[in-house]
């Protein structure tokens, strides 16, 4: 089995980080969305996966290579615009060949891995297996309708009026049937080729359908509020490793994880937290929730609930929570006299002053 991992599109919900960096590659627990989706598939025993990238396709070489670094072999297939998932297996028709694979959404996690899916998928081979799970609303996602077999009966991407609460969450499982579905779908009202449209065509044609369902923890991470609530579920899996230096005066509070070249100087972690390669922590208080990248600087601030990324640095401000600090920015207390802010703030950039 081979798998496609999807990571092209545009991200606009992700602004501004998805300006500078494809969303796929926001870190979580201090690893790229997309390191954790390729360990979710090599724990399936797939090694050799295909890559379908957009205008981005240089970050994303940058930071995964050829895959080597993570015993993976990774191809990278370029889509020349967004034109839809079902468009996407059209692209990797070649690498695919005529092999059973797993498609992936990049941005979607499920940390609790599809093993069991991928399970009943070699033992069955039905046409297309999806994996669902059940949600408030399901407007927002393809919706499955199921028979007591666990056979799809029906699939609608994004219904106004759904008829099941299963939405589709981001892996499919596929045999080289779907090759004929993808080219036999128009594209649908948003202008895309829908890999919803290409199963429900196998659907109509009576080929079998399975689903299975996820139980564990799943996100999109579409949205900052999504990938901060991803980063908090998975590092209360985290496990304490200290590593970095970390002073006399300095206290750390359950799991926390502090890199090699990291520094904690008179301050107060508390896990779960991670801390990354070469960052200073000086007089500050961190976690818990908090992931903080690699070289950071923290001086005389309070962080919770939040990321940093690379490079940021964060001095005398107290009480940040529930944000995420891009790459290289800097955030300050400002002019304490007058009491005024000063902000340079990018294009998409969300700011809440408690005044
Ligand atoms: O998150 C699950 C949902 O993902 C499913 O319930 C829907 O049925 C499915 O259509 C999809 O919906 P989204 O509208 O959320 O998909 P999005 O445009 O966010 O794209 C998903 C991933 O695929 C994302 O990492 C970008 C990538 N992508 C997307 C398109 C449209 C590509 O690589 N190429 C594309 O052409």
């Amino acid at each position: 089995m081979k798998a496609l991992v999807l990571a092209g599109g545009t991200g606009t919900r992700l602004r501004p980080f998805s300006h500078s960096m494809p969303k796929q590659l926001i870190p979580i627990a201090n690893k790229p969305v997309l390191e954790h989706v390729l360990s979710g598939i090599k724990d399936l025993g797939v090694t050799e996966i295909g890559l379908i990238v957009g205008d981005r396709e240089p970050d994303i070489v940058d930071a995964l290579g050829d895959g080597a670094g993570l015993g993976l072999s990774l191809t990278y297939l370029r889509q020349d615009a967004p034109r839809g998932l079902a468009h996407a297996v059209q692209v990797a028709r070649g690498f695919l060949g005529d092999d059973d694979f797993v498609m992936y959404l990049g941005d979607n996690m499920l940390p609790d891995g599809v093993v069991e899916a991928a399970e009943q998928f070699r033992t069955h081979r039905p046409a297309a297996q999806v994996v669902v799970q059940k949600v408030a609303d399901p407007r927002a996602f393809g919706v499955a309708e199921l028979d007591a077999d666990g056979r799809v009966t029906r699939l609608v991407e994004k219904p106004q009026e759904p008829r099941s609460d299963l939405a589709m969450i981001g892996v499919y499982f596929f045999t080289s049937a779907v090759h004929e579905a993808v080219d036999s779908i128009e594209p649908s009202a948003r202008g895309e080729l829908e890999i919803t449209d290409a199963v429900q065509w196998l659907v109509a044609r009576g080929s079998e359908v399975r689903a299975t369902e996820y139980t564990g923890y799943w996100k999109d991470t579409g949205r900052v509020e999504d990938v901060l609530d991803c980063n908090r579920q998975l590092l209360d899996q985290l496990v304490r490793s200290v590593d970095g230096e970390v002073d006399e005066e300095s206290v750390l509070i359950g799991p926390v994880s502090v890199a090699p070249g990291a520094r904690i100087v008179r301050s107060f972690i508390e896990g779960p937290a991670v801390i990354g390669p070469g960052s200073v922590i000086e007089d500050s208080n961190v976690g818990p929730h908090t992931s903080i990248g690699g070289d950071v600087t923290l001086s005389s601030t309070h962080i919770s609930y939040s990321i940093a990324l690379d490079g940021a640095s964060v001095s005398g401000v107290h009480a940040v929570h529930g944000s995420v600090i891009g790459r290289s920015a800097a955030v300050s207390s400002g002019d304490l006299v007058t009491r005024r802010h000063r902000l340079v703030v990018g294009d998409h950039t969300r700011i809440e002053v408690a005044a």
